[in-house]
């Protein structure tokens, strides 16, 4: 497939899109400094904090840090859960929700078997996916223009 060219000059604050890459979705998300700030706080609850299982698989080395992205408050993942394919759903909000932890800091949850993805789409102990939601390749053509692919 094709790179896709993505402009996210209108990508506000809390805001994702998602794009279509070799017939995956990208989803992009517009992080706050406080959440970027916060990924740091709970490594000891992820799976695989610093992305280091196939790396060459789901972490360029590029997103290999605490935020998995190039710019820290721009995430770029596949929107595709590791164990099974589902599409994980947004859980944007903090604190307490349904079926979550009550100290919640927001992610994604796996509708399918539960697995939990924070902000960096990493995902926590104990869970069924084994794996951070994967980084696809890209690169900034400018401040406000990327390319998947
Ligand atoms: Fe996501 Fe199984 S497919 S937890």
């Amino acid at each position: 497939g094709a790179p896709v060219e993505v402009d996210i000059s209108a990508l506000k604050e809390g805001e994702k899109i998602t794009v279509e890459w070799r017939g995956k979705p990208v989803w992009i998300l517009r992080r706050s400094k406080a959440e970027v700030e916060a990924l740091a706080k709970h490594d000891g609850e992820l799976a695989d904090p610093e992305s280091k299982r196939h790396p060459d698989e789901f972490t360029p080395p590029y997103a290999r840090n605490e935020w998995r992205s190039i710019k820290p408050e721009i995430l770029v993942v596949v929107g595709i859960c590791p164990h099974l394919g589902c599409s994980p759903t947004d859980k944007f909000a903090t604190g307490p929700q349904p079926s979550l932890p009550s100290d919640w800091a927001g992610g994604w949850l796996c509708p399918c078997h539960g697995s939990t993805f924070d902000l960096a789409g990493r995902v926590f102990k104990n869970k069924p996916s084994p794996d951070n939601l994967p980084v696809p390749p890209y690169m900034y053509l400018s401040d406000t223009r990327l390319l998947i692919g």
